[in-house]
């Protein structure tokens, strides 16, 4: 469990991160999807206790980060954004080094780290320093080191940046089983990444959280949730749609025909509506379709328009 109160976090004059409210539950896999600086970066160091908020709370399972720093940082892994790792060791000596940080006793971590390296499957490179390993062995290498303590909650910072992409496809597979365990907040700036991993996505531009929800609750939020295309014969259809509620967006007319662009804010399917409206003023449809209004535009939407 993850929860924000109110968090504002301040860089001399830039408000970096401004009165933001989160919760996510244990098990969940939330993504943090923004453009370059919106704060995505510095919202998980507060989480992760690196950076202390002006104002507000960070809890992690239950524990204030502030009062409670080195217990809360026993429930967290973190993999920073540029996955700073010592080229001159080799993995096992990493995660042996990450293990005496986080007050792992020896014992333990033998126990551990078969578990780890057999998830994050570094096993072939474990003795191998770390500066001759692929972009893709490190980032495991990093997430292992996220993991090494058994924490509840992993904090993944563009954890799919810089990977090809099999080793993306196989990364976000690995993000996905490793969730089954662990509550995982990570941040990219792709849709279509936060979109395929996510179970919540969290918007966020200049420092402001502009929408959150599932993948499909967001594209439903977007204005004209529904857009359906309509084309008839009878320019006058337009006085019959809009005399019943409907929202014409846009028409467009050819030589025989007009087309109308549509929407409506009411639940429901609204091409059995414009059907029953069109066949009620014996109106011919000669033809009928609905858009889909995709997460992309939302975000664009979302992230173009001047919220500070
Ligand atoms: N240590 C710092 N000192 C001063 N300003 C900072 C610091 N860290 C971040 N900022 C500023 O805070 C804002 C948010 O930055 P942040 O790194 O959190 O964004 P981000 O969403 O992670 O971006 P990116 O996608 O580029 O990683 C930016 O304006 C950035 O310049
Ligand atoms: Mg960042």
């Amino acid at each position: 469990m993850i929860q924000l109160t109110q968090v504002t976090k301040r860089f001399g004059d830039i408000v970096a991160v401004r009165n933001v409210s989160l919760f996510v539950k244990p098990g969940e896999i939330v993504g943090f999807l923004g453009p370059n600086g919106a704060g995505k970066t510095t919202t998980m160091r507060m989480i992760t206790g690196y950076f202390l908020p002006d104002e507000g709370k960070v809890e992690v399972g239950g524990m204030d980060v502030v009062r409670y720093p080195e217990l809360a940082k026993r429930k967290i892994g973190y993999l920073p954004e540029d996955n700073p790792l010592y080229e001159d060791m080799t993995p096992y000596e990493y995660l042996e080094y990450g293990a005496a940080m986080r007050f792992v006793s020896k014992h333990e971590f033998k126990k551990r780290l078969w578990d780890v390296v057999d998830k994050t499957g570094i096993e072939d490179v474990l003795t191998r320093p770390i500066g001759e390993l692929s972009k893709g062995y490190r980032q495991r290498v990093g997430l292992a080191h996220a993991l090494i303590h058994d924490p509840e909650v992993l904090i993944l910072d563009e954890p799919t940046s810089g990977l090809d992409p099999s080793q993306i496809v196989s990364m976000r597979e690995l993000i996905k089983e490793l969730s089954k365990e662990k509550t995982v907040i990570l941040s990219t700036h792709i849709m279509q990444e936060a979109q395929h991993i996510s179970d919540k996505i969290v918007i966020i531009n200049k420092g402001k959280i502009v929408a959150q929800g599932t993948p499909d609750e967001l594209e439903k939020m977007a204005k004209g949730e529904v857009i359906v295309h309509i084309v008839v014969k009878d320019k006058n259809f337009e006085q019959v749609l809009k005399a019943s509620g409907i929202d014409i967006v846009e028409v467009k007319e050819r030589d025989n025909e007009v087309e109308f662009i549509v929407t409506h804010d009411e639940k429901g399917d609204l091409r059995e509506r414009i059907f029953n409206i069109a066949s009620e003023n014996k109106t011919v449809l000669l033809e009928m379709w609905r858009e889909r209004v995709s997460l992309e535009d939302i975000f664009l939407k979302l992230t173009k328009e001047d919220v500070a």
